[in-house]
């Protein structure tokens, strides 16, 4: 801000020190008093002497920071200056009976523009305040350049964050002038953007202007395309989610006898809880789109919730009383996990005496206790929660990534 605020001094300074003239102050002090008093100005009303004739309005739009994003409200609040300049047919004055090229008044003592930004969040202001000087030229020409931090409502779509894009539109109009009274005339292209100082969170990635003098009122918009800068979100947020969804694997790693199975995934349960209102306090409070980044944790949630309820399950079951048999199904599953296990180990021992380790698999087979069972869960559940975290974690992130 502050540095903004020196840029604006150094442009003004830039701007008047062209023509330094000498003129006594009595000359100044006459010149105000034939434009003001004698000939009477009267700042209410359009300064045409012909009020058939239009007002040329000159716009340029020097965009100098964004200063926040808000996306809980959809506000944008950005720092910039306007340059606005039209002819006042009642502003002029002999060159050689007031030798004076141009001087300063305060803003409040000529007619301006009702020139509003329409778009804006708080209520109805006059640019620029009482203490902003207006710069007359001995033709007529005045030039008023108010700086100003504009609040625009600017919707947003957050179903890719963090790796979003927004679309900002900032749009002026003349208030209570119609077009063939004052019509908006930019005088560049585009955007100023000199001296722009950039943002810790969004780059500003193009941006455009469009004046439309169709209709009953003159229009300009302005429109930012910003980029957010991921890198924050990725690693406070993605990561440490990403991160909690392995804890969350590792449920099954941890052995039925350790008795930790039921606290431990009861707390990543919870980490990922106090994560979900991390992002839930960063989004807009919007039903419309719902970010993916947001689906990515309710997916983790429940994979959470899902591995707390088979946790409990299997504590159940490893408590069974052993004399009881398992059935079929459950043999089943048992010697499916095990043949998954073995595999391996068969390749080393494969030279090894094979019709005895037969042997011993049939047996064990049928010696099946509950405790088999519950490492087969295991297992089973270690597997595929792994393949529904990478599928998930590999399917959101190209989702939020491409889009
Ligand atoms: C300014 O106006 C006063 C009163 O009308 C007049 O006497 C004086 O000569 C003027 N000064 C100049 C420099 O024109
Ligand atoms: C404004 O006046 C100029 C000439 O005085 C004319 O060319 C232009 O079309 C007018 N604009 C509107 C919007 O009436």
């Amino acid at each position: 801000m502050a540095k903004c605020y020196m840029l604006y001094l150094v442009y003004l300074l830039i701007y008047d020190i062209h023509d330094v003239q000498a003129y006594s102050f009595e000359i100044l002090s006459n010149l105000t008093t034939e434009l003001f008093q004698t000939k009477s100005y009267d700042k209410t009303l359009r300064p045409r002497s012909d009020q058939s004739q239009n007002i040329s309005l000159d716009v340029k739009f020097n965009f100098l920071s964004i200063n926040k994003f808000d996306e809980l409200e959809g506000k944008l609040v950005c720092t910039a200056f306007l340059g606005l300049g039209w002819t006042d047919d009642f502003l002029t004055w002999d060159y050689s009976t007031y030798p004076i090229g141009r001087f300063t008044l305060p803003q409040t003592l000529v007619w301006k523009p009702d020139f509003v930004l329409r778009n804006g969040f708080t209520e109805f202001k006059e640019l620029g305040g009482s203490f902003y000087n207006v710069i007359l030229t001995v033709d007529g020409d005045v030039a008023w350049n108010p700086y100003q931090v504009f609040e625009t409502k600017c919707a947003l779509d957050v179903t890719y964050f963090p790796f979003d894009s927004q679309t900002c539109d900032i749009v002026f109009t003349m208030w209570s002038h119609f077009t063939f009274q004052v019509s908006i005339n930019p005088t560049v292209d585009n955007i100023v953007m000199d001296e722009y100082t950039s943002n810790s969170l969004w780059t500003i990635a193009s941006t455009s202007q469009n004046v439309d003098n169709t209709g009953s009122r003159s229009v300009i918009t302005y429109t930012l395309n910003i980029k957010r800068k991921p890198s924050y979100y990725v690693s406070t947020i993605i990561l440490p989610v990403v991160f909690l969804g392995i804890l969350n694997i590792l449920v099954f790693v941890l052995p039925a006898d350790a008795g930790e199975k039921m606290s431990y995934s009861i707390t990543v349960a919870l980490g990922f809880m106090v994560f979900l209102t991390l992002v839930s306090t960063q989004l807009p409070a919007n039903s419309d789109n719902i970010s993916m980044l947001s689906v990515y944790i309710l997916i983790q949630i429940c994979l959470g919730i899902f591995a707390l309820v088979v946790s409990s399950i299997q504590l159940r079951i490893r408590h069974r009383d052993p004399n009881k048999e398992l059935n079929k199904t459950y043999k089943y599953l048992v010697s499916f996990s095990r043949r998954c296990c073995k595999n391996e180990n068969r390749v080393q021992s494969v030279a090894n005496n094979q019709t005895k380790e037969n042997i011993d698999l049939d047996k064990r087979v049928h010696a099946f206790d509950w405790n088999d069972f519950s490492s087969a869960i295991d297992f089973i559940s270690f597997w595929f929660f792994t393949v529904i975290f990478v599928l998930s974690t590999i399917i959101i992130m190209i989702l939020m990534t491409v889009g």
